[in-house]
């Protein structure tokens, strides 16, 4: 009925493009509530009232959000019958990616584009005319972008990116590990590393291996309130430094997971000059990217972090050809690309220092 009237009046994909906001405004809020976390305490269901009083919220506005959000199938709304009271409850196969302590959960990403990329998006018109973010960042944060002042020095971006980045990175990394045979390395050092969610997981698949996480100090600092407690944390080092000034750790295996991504082709350039330099003969490079098809029209989810790529940061996406390009370029030899099971566009490469 509602696709009938829909495709009568407007194509539904413009509807759904033209709201689309709406739904996750909704989500921004509800997430920054903690409405899943307190819904996964009361297995039975919260009424509008419950939920209303305990976060000092209007009952009203409260009760419209809820509908709107059992809607959009987040939560689901049962009835009392003896009483036809209204109750709201987690849909489990959903709230565990809502919840903020899950192993798989989305709230680090979500938190993520309701602080840092919906505000820049609303000056993508700003964006589209002078070609970079830097009014954005002024009108957005009051924040001056220059090459020195970039924004991972920034207190914007700091503790939420970070457990945004470590969500992602546990999730993804076990198999960016496992792509390649790389038990000849000895000595791995994860450029920009973060959290060390790729460090654990090396250290981890590779028993033998040493591994330094390389990074500046705000995330060394927080990477440290994340480190897991087992064994693999006595084979993974934190060093801070930065990738662009600094000498890098010693390596025979650099590795770049989401860090090429983030900066135009000139950095790009000076990051494999530098990681080409401090490798021997032998050593090798691997990076961790979402690629784009040959055309750039696609994957979907590559389209969307190359949108992104050009609000937050100024980087790029880029394809395999352009990847392996920009290796050869600086030398390395031996481009093998292959798709990291299971995680869409999401690529491990690797190229050898002849
Ligand atoms: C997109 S995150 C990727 C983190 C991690 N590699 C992962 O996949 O989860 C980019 C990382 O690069 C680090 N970074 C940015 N600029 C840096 C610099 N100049 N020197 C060292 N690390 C830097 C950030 O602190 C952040 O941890």
């Amino acid at each position: 009925m509602e696709n009938e009237t829909n495709s009568r009046l407007w194509p539904t994909v413009l509807v759904d493009i033209n709201n689309g906001f709406e739904k996750s405004q909704v989500l921004f809020v509800t997430t920054e509530l903690q409405l899943y976390d307190l819904l996964a305490t009361h297995p039975n269901g919260m009424t509008a009232n419950e939920i209303a009083s305990r976060k000092e919220l209007n009952l009203e506005a409260t009760e419209r959000i809820l509908d709107f959000v059992a809607g959009i199938k987040l939560i689901k709304k049962d009835f009392k019958s003896e009483s036809k009271t209204a109750i709201y409850k987690n849909l489990p196969q959903i709230a565990t990616f809502l919840q903020s302590s899950t192993p798989n959960s989305m709230v680090g990403a979500i938190m993520h584009a309701s602080r840092i990329k919906y505000p820049l998006y609303q000056h993508l018109m700003t964006i589209i005319k002078t070609g970079n973010h830097t009014e954005a960042y002024k009108h957005a944060f009051g924040f001056d972008v220059t090459l020195e002042n970039n924004i991972y020095k920034s207190d914007i971006y700091s503790a939420t990116f970070l457990q945004f980045m470590h969500q992602i990175s546990s999730i993804t990394s076990p198999g960016v590990a496992k792509t390649f045979d790389l038990s000849s390395f000895c000595e791995i050092c994860d450029l920009g590393g973060g959290s060390g969610a790729l460090a654990y997981a090396l250290a981890s698949e590779y028993p033998d291996a040493t591994v330094t996480v390389f990074d500046l100090a705000y995330a060394v600092e927080e990477a440290k309130k994340i480190t897991p407690d087992d064994t693999q944390r006595q084979r993974v080092k934190f060093v801070v430094g930065d990738i662009f000034q600094d000498e890098f750790p010693p390596a025979n295996l650099y590795t770049f997971a989401r860090i090429i991504h983030d900066w135009e082709d000139e950095k790009v350039h000076q990051l494999l000059q530098r990681t080409f330099k401090y490798l021997k003969s032998g050593g090798a490079v691997l990076i961790a990217e979402h690629l784009l098809n040959e055309t750039k029209t696609g994957p979907l989810e590559t389209l969307f972090l190359n949108m992104n790529m050009m609000v937050e940061m100024s980087g790029r996406e880029r394809t395999e050809t352009e990847y392996r390009q920009l290796l050869e370029q600086h030398g390395f030899v031996d481009f093998q690309c292959k798709s990291v099971g299971g995680h869409g566009s999401f690529h491990t490469m690797i190229a050898k220092k002849p």
